[in-house]
């Protein structure tokens, strides 16, 4: 089986044909940086033309890649949630153009479910072996970040164990690098930076970190960082280092400390990451560590397949096509994930 996948929920516009094996015959990525860095974020209305404008040259890249036509396909997958609805919209009405005219099966992936199962993806012959279901998920990325149990490749079989009560990881990097004037999008640089500081240069704590639950809470330490940007702006690179690893090595802790107890609770013996952020690699080498020390096995997805691509919607596709699932034209884009939520935003005892 062979699913080309379609990715347009924020600011990456990815086609990709992947095989049931998870084998990854191509994975095109335009990243549209450039053109959101100078506003320090994603504008909505912005990414939906650059979407609309590099689509089809990205489908067409994406199949001339893997070496096929259409008519060598078995399924279009496309995300249609959660995300920009302007943006997702591109992918979907594309999508169901091309499943209207080839006749094959459409498919709509939730995104997080995607990053879900972009540790299955394989990219070369040395590609990690892939986790055995049951897992323990962490999803950090920059609009998400929750630990689930994955009991399946579908999202019937996610359940949230723990998600935080405000901003997601990723957006706390990002809030952060701007604050220091490090531009956008800021995780890549502060953990280029970290490497170079001293972790306990700066006395930055998280809220909630020692709690027992597998909830989380990021948006205090942008308002601490804040606080110590206004007071004693950090004078030349050696300062910022030790901020960048400071704030990094926070964040880091709390959510491998969080990922590898929720693993222990639910008795599983495997954990994953997912998410722009498991590209960090602090946090892929506390979770390694972490889950060793207590018998656990951690699956880290390749890097490619951490930050936004279509290659991981496309095997979500896959894993729905071979459940007999499929979509009619009355699939929509829709803001909000499809996964269940038990954590309540907010401040409060719980
Ligand atoms: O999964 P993703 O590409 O998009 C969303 O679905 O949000 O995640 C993007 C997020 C951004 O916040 C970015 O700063 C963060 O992932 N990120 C990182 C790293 N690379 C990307 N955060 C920490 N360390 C990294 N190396
Ligand atoms: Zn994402």
């Amino acid at each position: 089986m062979r699913v080309l996948g379609i990715e347009s929920s924020c600011d990456e516009t990815g086609a990709a044909v992947v095989d049931e094996g998870g084998r990854v015959l191509s994975d095109v990525v335009e990243s549209q940086i450039d053109t959101h860095a100078p506003y320090g974020g994603v504008i909505p209305e912005l990414a939906s033309r650059d979407h609309l404008r590099n689509l089809g040259p990205v489908v067409h890249e994406a199949l001339a890649r893997a070496g096929v036509t259409l008519a060598d396909l078995d399924g279009i997958a496309v995300t249609n949630r959660p995300g920009l609805v302007g943006a997702l919209l591109v992918g979907v009405q594309a999508a169901k153009g091309l499943a209207w005219a080839t006749g094959l099966p459409l498919v709509g992936v939730d995104h997080l479910v995607g990053h879900l199962l972009a540790v299955f993806l394989r990219r070369a012959e040395t590609s990690p072996e892939p986790p055995r279901f049951p897992f323990v998920a962490l999803l950090a990325s920059g609009g998400h970040t929750a630990i689930y149990r994955v009991d399946g490749p579908r999202a019937a079989d996610v359940r949230e164990l723990g998600a935080t009560r405000d901003d997601a990881a990723g957006e706390a990097f990002d809030k952060v690098a701007k604050l220091l004037g490090l531009g956008y999008p800021g995780g890549p640089v502060i953990d280029r930076l970290a490497r170079q500081g001293n972790a306990s240069a700066v006395p930055l704590t998280l809220p909630m970190a020692h709690a027992r639950s597998f909830e989380m809470s990021f948006s205090g330490i942008k308002t601490q960082v804040a606080a110590l940007v206004r007071e004693r702006p950090p004078s030349g690179e050696q300062e910022l280092r030790d901020v960048a690893a400071s704030f990094q090595a926070a964040v880091t802790s709390v959510l491998a400390k969080k990922l590898v107890a929720a693993a222990r609770a639910e008795g599983v013996t495997t954990v994953v990451l997912g998410g722009g952020v498991a590209a960090n690699s602090e946090l892929r080498e506390r979770t390694t560590r972490l889950a060793a020390e207590h018998g656990i096995r951690a699956v880290l997805p390749e890097l490619a397949s951490c930050t936004d691509n279509a290659a991981m919607i496309a095997y979500a596709g896959v894993a729905r096509l071979r459940a007999g699932e499929r979509d009619g034209w009355d699939l929509v884009a829709t803001s909000t994930t499809s996964l269940p939520r038990t954590t309540r935003k907010g401040r409060g005892a719980r």
